[in-house]
């Protein structure tokens, strides 16, 4: 059946207004990203993973995930962990902080998490899957869903029998990634699976993984049944291919627009992050932003070598002078800075 990229659907009682949802990635998914992923069309935007250990130590940089923005709704906050009741007292902080869904990571193969008993792990841990599902859903009052990989091992159908059960008791909708836990980014992510798990359950199920252009959005909603699908690689520096498949316009944007974009990202970042953490985090970002086929490989090896965030953007409007009015044109349009700051309430910090 054909599906309208740009046709609302819902999880639960939250409206979500396109069939794009931007990816929970970790040390991607900052404020900066989910917000420019809305203007571009995703109907849903992520926050990384968030640690609950961190959010029950009230860690600092933790409670700093749950900075949410007026303009980022719908905004799912996602969480990881391994005690029900921990993660449902999470859950309760990340709906008091604005979050319209709270999303359990179920995916993550990454050993420093899996040897704590969460992430991806938890799909052999049925049972105890199942009770942080339950009491998390039982916590708070928005939606609660739960994203996953296929299993832990190659050719793994867990999650097909792990699914349903999640829907049981209580999970609201369901994202697969369909590789194993064990082929972390190799090999390719086995829709078929997915087109099963749409079979097997009554919520939507959001499709994860290998999904870069129109042509494979329109397929996999097709051919799987999915109500949604997610983008995350695709999009790291180049939100121009949510517009893109979205819409099926596949204008590539010109040298000016992509340094304004960049220039709004590095300033949102160094608001959230702080100028010296966001020094470094944005590195990566350059070579995204500024790569395919854009600029040469040596500016942006350059750009990653100046020391502020003021260098980075001194040299970019040499590269590209008339960015400037493309930025202010952008900035004139975006909520003010203090707004979003102000937006984590004080009371998730303990009053303090
Ligand atoms: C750098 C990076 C970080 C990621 N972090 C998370 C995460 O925090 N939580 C999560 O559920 N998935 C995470 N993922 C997985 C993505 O959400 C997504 O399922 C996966 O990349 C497949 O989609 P893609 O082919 O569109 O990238 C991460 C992926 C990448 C590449």
């Amino acid at each position: 059946m054909q599906v309208d990229l740009q046709s609302p659907w819902r999880i639960g009682t939250v409206e979500i207004p396109s069939r794009l949802v931007l990816a929970p990635m970790a040390g991607v998914s900052v404020q900066a990203f989910r917000r420019q992923g809305r203007r571009y069309g995703a109907g849903l935007v992520c926050s990384e993973m968030v640690s609950c250990a961190g959010l029950q130590h009230r860690n600092e940089r933790t409670l700093g995930y749950l900075r949410i923005a007026s303009d980022e709704h719908p905004l799912a906050v996602q969480i990881f962990g391994s005690e029900p009741v921990t993660m449902a007292e999470a859950a309760r902080m990340i709906e008091a902080a604005g979050a319209d869904v709270v999303d359990i990571n179920f995916g993550c193969p990454v050993r420093k998490v899996t040897k704590t008993g969460a992430g991806a792990t938890l799909l052999d841990d049925p049972q105890r899957a199942c009770r942080i599902v339950s009491e998390v859903a039982g916590a708070v009052s928005v939606p609660v869903t739960v994203k996953m990989r296929r299993g832990l091992e190659n050719g793994s159908r867990t999650c097909l029998d792990v699914g349903p059960r999640l829907v049981e008791v209580g999970a609201a909708s369901l994202t697969l990634h369909p590789r194993s836990a064990k082929q972390m980014y190799t090999g390719f992510a086995d829709h078929s699976l997915t087109a099963e798990l749409v079979e097997r359950v009554d919520v939507p199920v959001v499709a994860s993984g290998d999904i870069a252009a129109p042509a494979d959005a329109r397929a996999l909603l097709e051919q799987t049944g999915a109500a949604a699908v997610m983008i995350g690689r695709a999009a790291q520096g180049n939100p121009w291919v949510l517009r893109e498949i979205l819409t099926s316009d596949s204008a590539e944007p010109n040298r000016e627009e992509v340094v304004a974009e960049l220039m709004v990202f590095i300033r949102e970042t160094a608001r959230e992050l702080g100028e010296q953490r966001a020094t470094s985090f944005l590195k990566k970002f350059y070579g995204w932003y500024l790569g395919r086929g854009r600029f040469p490989r040596q500016f942006k090896a350059e750009l990653t070598q100046l020391p502020t965030i003021a260098d980075v953007e001194q040299r970019l409007l040499i590269a590209a002078p008339g960015a400037a009015d493309v930025l202010e044109h952008l900035e004139a349009e975006l909520p003010a800075g203090e707004a979003i700051e102000l937006d984590l309430p004080i009371s998730i910090y303990g009053g303090g």
